[in-house]
């Protein structure tokens, strides 16, 4: 494993047992399983984006909840700055979680509807940095919220004042609080219109040279992926398939899988 990698992933395996309902007459549930992630392995260096790219149900966000520790592979290795992630525990693990963290598809169910917004952002800081002044804390929830464009108001206010696309800016400020190492956004623009997905690709853009981020973006939308990845794993039945530099792969893809997602991007007709 090299020396410059934040984050290397080696044969991540999950599997999840088949309900009775989808099972062929005859079955024994106990001894079916679907893999949804099958045998997963790459690297990402400091300063990259990797985008996954992927169909739905290829095992996308199983992929992204098991990288940040929400789920626990079957089989696999994950090294996080050198740490063997998954089996740090302690405080080893605590200080480790603070520096990977995700951003959700869904603003509205991510967000705890009854927490003003500043208190939101800043707990992650409460909870990682507890000795942290009130002040303090609340001067850095301040400063995260005006880096993705919201205003001082905004921190007395709940999240069912905010639209679909600040929604998502304030989910981006409590990932970011902590000033993370490594970003997993999994679909974060999936659920706004396009205008106002784009304006959040663009933050994110501003965001990752702004605090130097390492990011993971996923989604099933190509073009979205190209717009931001420096490099690209293009994902199918919770397999990578292909992975590479992403004018690389966009110029010159090796598999059909690939070839098939970038036909599939309408061209614009002027
Ligand atoms: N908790 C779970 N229990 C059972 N099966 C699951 C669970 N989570 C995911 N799966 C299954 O694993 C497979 C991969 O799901 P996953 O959510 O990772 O796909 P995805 O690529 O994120 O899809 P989408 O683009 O729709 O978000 C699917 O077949 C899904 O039904
Ligand atoms: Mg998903």
């Amino acid at each position: 494993m090299s020396d410059q990698a934040l984050l290397e992933v080696r044969g991540l395996r999950k599997s999840f047992a088949v309900s009775a309902g989808v099972l062929a007459r005859g079955e024994r549930a106990a001894s079916r399983r679907a893999m949804a992630v099958d045998g997963v392995t790459f690297s990402v260096a400091k300063g990259e984006t990797l985008g996954i790219v992927g169909e739905s149900g290829c095992g996308k966000t199983t992929l992204a909840r098991m990288i940040v520790r929400l789920i626990e592979p079957d089989s696999g290795e994950i090294r996080f700055r050198g740490h063997d992630w998954l089996r740090a525990h302690g405080a080893e693990l605590r200080a480790l979680r603070g520096r990977i963290q995700m951003v959700f598809q869904d603003p509205v169910a991510s967000l705890n509807a009854r927490m003003r917004v500043g208190a939101m952002v800043e707990e992650p800081l409460a909870i990682h940095e507890p000795r942290l002044r009130r002040a303090d804390r609340q001067a850095r929830a301040a400063q995260m919220l005006q880096a993705v464009g919201l205003g001082a108001d905004s921190l007395a206010r709940y999240p069912h004042e905010f639209s679909g696309g600040q929604r998502q800016r304030i989910g981006i400020a409590r990932a970011l609080v902590l000033r993370p190492d490594l970003v997993v956004a999994d679909e974060p623009v999936s659920a706004l219109d396009v205008s106002v997905g784009s304006q959040i690709l663009e933050l994110l853009v501003l965001l990752r040279r702004e605090f130097s981020l390492t990011l993971i973006l996923i989604s099933h939308s190509l073009p979205v992926v190209a717009q931001l990845s420096t490099h690209v794993a293009v994902m199918q039945s919770g397999r990578f398939v292909e992975t590479g530099p992403i004018e690389q792969v966009l110029e010159s893809p090796q598999h059909p899988y690939t070839e098939a997602l970038i036909a599939a991007v309408p061209k614009l007709v002027v």
